[in-house]
């Protein structure tokens, strides 16, 4: 077959190209994703139910390859699709992060793909900036006791996150199953943080007790975080979503998601609630993207028991991906692939 003479091409940008522009430091996905949220809320997007691909003997519940296409109007319109595999044994049997994703982004006039983008660092950061925003509307003032469960990359992205963006942080708890990677965590933000106290907390109880501010990053499909472990106002960023038991979401002052009906499905908390008749859409609080744009409150008072379970979006992804992607063409970053030749 005859190849063309001209080839379309495409922009390739690794982690460390992405690096190169700002991509491991939190300001740019905090401000992109309080962009995408307020979009989200305003129906500028398309985004279809996200497929998880899984097959028999990769039965964890981490063991999946989830696809998350997302369509992006505004001023630049953009499509794109985050593919993103996991593999709950990588850490322990290949000495690779559990998670590894490419993000494809699509121009939306020729529907032709105009770049690939090393997505592990956007998936991770992006939802450090979702805590991120979630902390600015829904947690106390001036907290300063913050406890992560779970002390993985994406622990060290939300924890990064959000002492770059709250320096009112004084303390850290940190809770894993396995005390070395809650150490091993503390030691490394110690190196940039001298200031912070970093706890390695003996119990998930006992870190959720001291805390404002908790984040949940394990990969556990059995709650373990009771009601009763919470104090008044605290907020919960419950990322690993499958972590807070049931009457947690009955009881808690407000629930937040990030987008209902991609939360209310795959048998997470949530659509179990829903389908026990315990939950429903009418007792939610809101979504994120409708108190960033203010029509919905944030956090109303002192006491406020608030649970943010913020499912995922590509929305989250291609938006961050469309910043790296143009900031890229300005700075004449990334390598150029030819479609064809
Ligand atoms: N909501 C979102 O948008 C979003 C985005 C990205 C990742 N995530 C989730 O974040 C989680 C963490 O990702 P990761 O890449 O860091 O995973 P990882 O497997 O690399 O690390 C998880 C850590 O949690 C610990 N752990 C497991 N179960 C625990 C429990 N019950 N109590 C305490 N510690 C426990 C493990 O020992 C491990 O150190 C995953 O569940 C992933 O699906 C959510």
């Amino acid at each position: 077959m005859r190849i063309p003479d001209t080839s379309p091409d495409l922009l390739y940008l690794s982690r460390n190209d992405l690096g190169s522009l700002g991509g491991d430091h939190s300001q740019p996905y905090v401000d992109v994703i309080a962009d995408g949220l307020a979009a989200h809320a305003r129906g500028e997007y398309v985004q279809p139910l996200k497929p998880y691909l899984r097959w028999p003997g990769a039965d964890h519940i981490a063991d999946r390859i989830i696809a998350m296409p997302c369509y992006l109007g505004g001023k630049q319109p953009i499509a794109g699709l985050k593919w993103v595999g996991s593999r709950q044994h990588n850490p322990v049997h290949f000495g690779l992060e559990r998670a590894s994703a490419i993000i494809v982004l699509n121009d939306a006039e020729t529907n032709y793909p105009v770049a690939i983008l090393e997505g592990g660092l956007i998936s991770g950061m992006r939802t450090a900036a979702i805590t991120a925003v979630g902390t600015r509307y829904l947690a106390r003032r001036g907290f300063t006791n913050v406890s992560c469960i779970g002390c993985g990359p994406i622990a060290r992205m939300q924890l990064q996150t959000l002492l770059e963006q709250f320096p009112n942080i004084k303390c850290v708890h940190l809770f894993d199953l396995c005390p070395d990677a809650a150490k091993l965590l503390g030691a490394l933000l110690a190196e940039s943080y001298p200031d912070v106290y970093f706890i390695t907390a003996d119990s998930a109880e006992s870190a959720v007790r001291a805390a404002d501010v908790i984040v949940t990053c394990t990969v556990t499909s059995t709650p373990y975080l009771a009601f009763d472990w919470l104090k008044p106002g605290t907020f919960i960023s419950n990322i690993s979503i499958m972590d807070v038991h049931k009457e947690v979401y009955e009881r808690a002052d407000k629930v937040v998601v990030d987008d209902w009906d991609q939360s209310n499905r795959e048998k997470k908390i949530i659509n179990q609630l829903v389908l026990e008749g315990r939950f429903s859409r009418e007792q939610l609080h809101a979504e994120l993207g409708e108190i960033v744009i203010g029509g919905r409150p944030g956090r109303e008072n002192e006491d406020e028991i608030i649970l943010l379970n913020p499912m995922g979006m590509a929305l989250d992804d291609i938006v961050c991906a469309r910043y790296f992607y143009h900031l890229a063409h300005e700075r004449g970053i990334g390598t150029r692939l030819p479609l064809y030749g």
